[in-house]
């Protein structure tokens, strides 16, 4: 098998155009898992990948052209992705837009800044992405190894939120009850939920190999990969957006800080904002599949764990956190 997904994975990188048949070929020849609620996913590149997204990393791998003003957002699935897009979003843009006409509330996060592989190339290979406003904004789910080649050598940024693995594991069972109860699919145990996590078999998990790859480039090259944790986010939001401002060029002036600049996008980025915007209260956004726009907003604790998981699940996930991420020095706060 393994011999024949490189055999596959060759044609693919040689041929000129989208070659669909070698790319069937290969998804043909990936190890595969029904995933919760939704089809398959597949392992492929040493993550575990929703099939139907396969084709798209692939395009996304061999014709993105990064520019050097690029800004990527990287994160897994339920550790704050959607507060970090609006965070960075109304930074990055706080010149052309203030909050009274921020886009942020006429448009969900996910819309503002799309994904690579659900969005950009949802529908074509080569979406013509050249003409957007610089600095350009994308978000993945795609571990570190896997981003194409471009992206890690040239000097665009990547800002990377990771969450505990306690508080992200049961996010994520929240969102998959939802998704099932409002596609009338069986439910979903929690129990279940943790199995798949702990071995790694969630969307673009492992877990551990994706944060442990993300905290590794930025220790490598502090410069390119900014690692922040929603904990910390929480704790001191101010703090944190100022790191987020100097790592993407635009520092804070005097004046913004006196003017309360900072306050007033943390506030319009907030869980509480953002959740009662009629624009999140309804509908749906669709990443490839479609999903409830208020099923990104939820409950936004640090410790939400202590509700859900008994004394056995809490010592198996610290244990992996203990022996895989604590000897390399990525520690997380759980309450
Ligand atoms: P909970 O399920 O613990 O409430 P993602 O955006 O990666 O899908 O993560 C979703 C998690 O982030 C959910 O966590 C959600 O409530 C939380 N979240 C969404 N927007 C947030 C915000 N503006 N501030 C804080 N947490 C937010």
């Amino acid at each position: 098998m393994a011999h024949h997904q490189h055999c596959s994975e060759s044609a693919i990188a040689g041929s000129k155009e989208h070659d669909r048949e070698a790319i069937d070929e290969l998804i043909a020849s990936l190890p595969r898992r029904k995933g919760a609620v939704r089809p398959f996913q597949c392992l492929y590149q040493n993550f575990w990948c929703p099939i139907f997204a396969v084709p798209k990393v692939i395009a996304f791998q061999r014709h993105f052209e990064t520019k050097h003003s690029d800004i990527v957002l990287a994160s897994l699935p339920k550790s704050g992705t959607t507060w970090l897009k609006a965070l960075v979003f109304s930074v990055v843009n706080r010149s052309r837009f203030d909050i009274s006409n921020t886009p942020l509330l006429t448009s969900n996060p996910h819309e503002l800044v799309p994904f690579f592989e659900f969005q950009q190339y949802g529908s074509s290979p080569r979406p013509n992405l050249g003409g957007l406003v610089e600095p350009r904004l994308f978000a993945t789910h795609i571990p570190y190894p896997s981003l194409p080649e471009c992206i890690k050598r040239l000097d665009c940024r990547i800002i990377y939120i990771c969450r505990n693995p306690l508080d992200m594991m049961v996010s994520s069972w929240h969102f998959y009850v939802q998704m099932a109860r409002s596609e009338n699919q069986p439910e979903w145990s929690l129990e279940e939920h943790f199995e798949i996590y702990c071995q790694g078999k969630l969307s673009f998990g492992p877990f551990r190999d994706h944060m442990m790859g993300y905290w590794k480039k930025s220790l490598e090259r502090p410069h390119k990969v900014l690692l922040l944790r929603y904990e910390d986010l929480k704790e001191d939001i101010v703090g944190q957006l100022k790191r987020v401002a100097e790592f993407v060029g635009l520092p804070f002036t005097k004046e913004e800080e006196e003017g309360g600049v900072i306050e007033e996008i943390a506030k319009m980025c907030s869980l509480k904002t953002l959740k009662d915007l009629e624009v999140n209260k309804s509908g749906k956004v669709a990443l490839t599949i479609e999903f409830e726009k208020r099923s990104f907003f939820r409950k936004g604790e640090v410790g939400d764990w202590v509700n859900h998981l008994t004394p056995s699940m809490v010592d198996r996930l610290n244990s992996i956190i203990q022996e895989k991420m604590s000897p390399f020095g990525l520690e997380f706060k759980t309450c």
